[in-house]
């Protein structure tokens, strides 16, 4: 019997989260009101510490209020990895900032710190590294050079909401720590994003950031102190996202899990890169292992073809943010971050979300073991 194609991603929304969401519709209140009130303070809940939470409509909203609270402006560097989705050196560049590209590792994907302080120059004012899969960089480390050398810290948490460094929640610490609820995360609210941090005062103007610059005064009357953006979140996305976060962490035990079988399926075979294993503070947003596609002489499309014809949806985070068009065009340069530019030439993302079963797993890898055993024997023909 032909199987279900099997997507490298999928949201699970249940029965009970539906039902909420058609309570929410019929309230009347639909955009931000009580239920994004308590998606906030359930965050604070989840992440523990001593934090504020805001939510708006995405990471990427998220990270570039992130910049702008944390004063980065025309001319400002900022050091990111050159191995993330587009959106992280996006936001800087939208702000008429500098993204300055650092190299990452070659299995955790994480920025090499060790090649940060290289990097600094006296425009520096943040380094923004990313939680990469659900890993969480070293954040000692991480902290001990923004203190050294006077920079913010905005963490682009996209990937990494559930994780934890050394016992403790990413994001119940921290300068700026930016979540993103997208579908394929490992929680959504639809589309969303959320960001924590322990400033009162960066919360506040955070709201306003979010809505049009709005401030109330004591009256209720409105005035506004800067053009904000629009990036509240509604109340039925909320109530999704309590829902969810209802389910997280049984979510990422299901993903530990997942992850487990991989390396136990892909122990011994030498035709792929696996990613670092991390601990169990890794929520294993992402899966994703390395493929030599040019000495195989096969490109990723090819192989995505195939996989896809074996039922397989296979996807690919990220090329090398150097690698794109805006980015070449700005003067970066590929070869300068190799070890990102490799990754972002040969990695692929295998479907890894809760409701997979181990046999999945199973599946998956034989049929990477099938497509990867016939290109190596057409490559030598
Ligand atoms: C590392 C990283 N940063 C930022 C974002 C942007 O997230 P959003 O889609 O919520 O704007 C993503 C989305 O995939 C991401 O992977």
């Amino acid at each position: 019997m032909k199987q279900p194609f099997l997507p490298f991603a999928r949201p699970s929304i249940d029965e009970q989260s539906i039902a909420a969401v058609a309570e929410v519709l019929k309230s009347g209140q639909l955009a931000s009101g009580p239920k994004v009130a308590a998606f906030e303070a359930a965050l604070v809940a989840y992440l523990g510490g001593d934090r504020q939470v805001r939510v708006m409509t995405s990471a990427t909203a998220g990270l570039e209020m992130a910049l702008e609270v944390a004063g980065i402006g025309f001319g400002d560097e900022v050091i990111v990895p050159a191995m993330s989705f587009a959106a992280s050196a996006n936001v800087i560049a939208r702000l008429r900032a500098k993204p300055v590209f650092v190299d990452i590792d070659l299995y955790t994907r994480n920025i090499d710190l060790n090649r940060v302080p290289a990097a600094i120059t006296p425009k520096t004012k943040a380094i923004m590294p990313v939680h990469f899969a659900g890993l969480p960089v070293d954040m000692d480390a991480l902290y001990g050079l923004a203190a050294a050398h006077e920079l913010r810290v905005v963490e682009d948490a996209a990937h990494a909401i559930g994780s934890q460094y050394k016992g403790k929640p990413i994001g119940s610490f921290g300068d700026l720590v930016v979540f993103s609820f997208h579908p394929n995360k490992n929680m959504t609210t639809l589309e969303g994003g959320a960001i924590s941090t322990g400033d009162a005062r960066a919360a506040e103007l955070l709201e306003q950031y979010r809505f049009h610059g709005i401030k109330r005064n004591a009256f209720g009357e409105v005035d506004v102190m800067f053009p904000g953006a629009k990036s509240n979140l509604t109340d039925v996305a909320a109530q999704i996202g309590i829902d969810q976060l209802r389910r997280l962490d049984g979510f990422n035990a299901r993903r530990r899990e997942l992850a487990h079988r991989y390396f136990e399926a892909l122990q011994g075979f030498t035709g792929v890169v696996l990613p670092a294993r991390g601990d169990a503070g890794h929520s294993w947003h992402m899966f994703q292992v390395l493929i030599d596609f040019a000495a195989r002489r096969m490109t990723r499309p090819e192989f995505q073809k195939r996989m896809a014809d074996r039922g397989i949806g296979i996807g690919v985070h990220y090329p090398s943010i150097p690698s794109l068009k805006f980015y070449r065009e700005a003067g970066y340069r590929d070869e300068d971050t190799p070890v990102a530019a490799r990754v972002g030439r040969e990695t692929v993302t295998l479907p890894l979300f809760p409701a997979m079963t181990d046999e999945d797993v199973l599946r998956v890898v034989d049929a990477l073991k099938a497509v990867l055993k016939h290109a190596v024997v057409a490559s030598t023909v």
